[in-house]
């Protein structure tokens, strides 16, 4: 019976933890689109801190060219590092272009009350 309730236990704390590892890399989101290999040429970083707005969600468009003028390369990966690890950070889409393209537009949402810190690092041959 003691060996039971023991196993049991077991299970659970392991399923709370695993239910916290979802809460938390759920609100920590790091995107990853197309293939950064090691030969890939880094295009473009850019590093976004937007602080809270009360009461707002922030939101920010990362352009890529910034002018809109191509600049000849094909975009083959695109990474959006969440820098927010407790749980109050946001989500990065890709609105158009993207890996194959020569252009991208991503939107950087932040949670209700909460600011973006996020590192975005495009990648092209
Ligand atoms: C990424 O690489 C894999 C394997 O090399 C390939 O099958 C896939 O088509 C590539 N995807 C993109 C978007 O380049
Ligand atoms: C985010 O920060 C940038 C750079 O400081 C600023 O230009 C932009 O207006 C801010 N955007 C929002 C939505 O707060
Ligand atoms: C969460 O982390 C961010 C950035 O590191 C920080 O600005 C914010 O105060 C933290 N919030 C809480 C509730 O700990
Ligand atoms: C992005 O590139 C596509 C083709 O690669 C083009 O059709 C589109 O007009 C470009 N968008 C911008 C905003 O430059």
């Amino acid at each position: 019976m003691r060996h039971h309730n023991c196993n049991t236990l077991i299970k659970l704390s392991t399923a709370l933890t695993i239910v916290a590892y979802i809460v938390t890399t759920t609100y920590a989101i790091s995107s990853t689109w197309g293939n950064i290999s090691n030969s890939a040429q880094l295009l473009h970083v850019e590093n976004v801190f937007n602080a809270s707005s009360p009461g707002k969600y922030v939101n920010r468009e990362i352009k890529f060219p910034k002018n809109g003028i191509g600049n000849g390369r094909i975009i083959t990966g695109i990474r959006a590092f969440d820098q927010v690890t407790n749980g109050t950070g946001g989500h990065a889409t890709i609105y158009s272009g993207g890996p194959g393209f020569n252009n991208v537009t991503i939107k950087l949402q932040s949670q209700y009350n909460y600011g973006l810190i996020f590192r975005v690092e495009i990648y092209g041959k």
